[in-house]
């Protein structure tokens, strides 16, 4: 999958700005540090986030099965080793957010020190996802969300099939937007650190 980072994939290509830097505080202070992403692409942020680790704490990686699989293998081939992946299928009502529920039942306790949120940005995924992740991320550890203002309208992502699964009206709104205004910000259980981005679980 690595492989396919480069001019072909210009959207996907380039690592979170600033991850590296933020996963590299975050180790100084907790080591063994566990990190999810949700949403890997075609790795860009994984590959930096890994190599920011070497090895230590846990990486856990939420998308398609498939994606994950190969995502770990290519990292395993990098010599990392500490990839937990997490993967569901292609039906239309599955998603990261039951993998996410299935790990909150099984740990039945926060495990995550920082935690990317980058996937779907429907609120439909996204919103248990944060709910979930709520109770995963421990008090002190972080929440990002990428893409504050994408909007279904100004992509081209399934652009020919999306008023079978999408209103105009939806389309037209950016649903992280949403998820943060509505739900992160001004909650009294975080504390926003970088403008409608990063989020410090209090
Ligand atoms: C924007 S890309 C992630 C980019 C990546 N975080 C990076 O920085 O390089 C969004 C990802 O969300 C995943 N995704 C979207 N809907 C999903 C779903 N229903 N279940 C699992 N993964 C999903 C896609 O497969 C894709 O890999």
């Amino acid at each position: 999958m690595l492989e396919r980072i480069g001019p072909d994939n210009p959207t996907i290509s380039r690592p979170a700005p600033g991850i590296e830097e933020r996963i590299a505080s975050l180790l100084e202070q907790a080591p063994d540090a566990a990190v999810a992403e949700i949403g890997v692409g075609i790795g860009a942020t994984t590959q930096a986030i890994a190599k920011t680790m070497k090895g230590r704490g846990k990486l856990h990686i939420f998308d398609f099965q498939d994606s994950v699989d190969e995502l770990k293998a290519d990292l395993n081939g990098l010599g990392f080793f500490n990839v937990v992946a997490h993967g569901n299928t292609r039906r239309h009502w599955d998603s990261y957010h039951w993998s996410l529920a299935k790990l909150l039942d099984a740990m039945r306790c926060p495990i995550f020190d920082y935690a990317y949120l980058d996937g779907s940005h429907l609120l439909l995924h996204d919103l248990p996802a944060f709910v979930i992740l709520d109770k995963l991320v421990k008090p002190g550890g972080f929440i990002e969300f990428d893409d504050y203002g994408w909007k279904f309208e100004n992509s081209t992502w399934m652009k020919a099939t999306r008023h079978e699964y999408i209103t105009d009206e939806h389309a037209a709104v950016p649903n992280i937007k949403m998820l943060v205004d509505l739900f992160v910000k001004g909650n009294p259980n975080y504390r926003m650190v970088t403008t409608n981005r990063l989020f410090q679980r209090l």
